[in-house]
């Protein structure tokens, strides 16, 4: 039933992240615009894209919370380790896992879908939820198709 709710919420921000990459502007109003479509799905509290510049994740443009972890080095936090291991990271409950690197009180729950093109890992959408549990197959499917439509637009 939610899948069915959702899919129109999915469709704009689908159509809205196509028309962000089909202009070709800079990079970062770009990435700017899709964290900002990202953030009107449920759930989706703080949306950060992060790029992978040599040994570490630089924040790149975010919607929702500000954050103090503008850099992240490779293995430090659930985005390090994304990083370090090339796979999507889901974790149901940020409180309980001692790899989580805090940003605010608030997140409950968190995942991390890297942008590849094809081996190499360019990089990565960081959603934080205020909900617990928040992020199902649903959502990292949707994610990880994102993940592939914005890969174009990387240099
Ligand atoms: N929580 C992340 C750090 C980035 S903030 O969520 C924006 C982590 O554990 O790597």
């Amino acid at each position: 039933m939610l899948r069915f709710t959702m899919e129109p919420r999915r469709d704009e921000v689908r159509a809205r992240v196509r028309k962000a990459i089909a202009e070709r502007g800079p990079l970062a109003e770009t990435l700017s615009e899709v964290s900002k479509a990202l953030q009107t799905l449920p759930h989706h509290t703080g949306v950060y894209l992060y790029l992978l510049r040599g040994d570490a994740l630089e924040l790149g443009a975010h919607a929702g919370r500000d954050t103090e972890h503008v850099r992240i080095p490779v293995g430090t936090g659930i985005c390090g380790l994304s990083a370090r291991t090339g796979q999507t990271v889901v974790v149901d409950d940020v409180k309980s896992d001692p790899r989580y690197l805090a940003c605010n009180l608030e997140t409950r729950s968190e995942i991390v879908v890297p942008i590849r093109r094809g081996s190499v890992y360019l990089a990565q959408i960081d959603v934080d939820s205020d909900h617990p549990a928040a992020f199902g197959a649903d959502d990292r499917a949707f994610l990880e198709e994102v993940a592939a439509l914005i890969e174009p637009a990387f240099p």
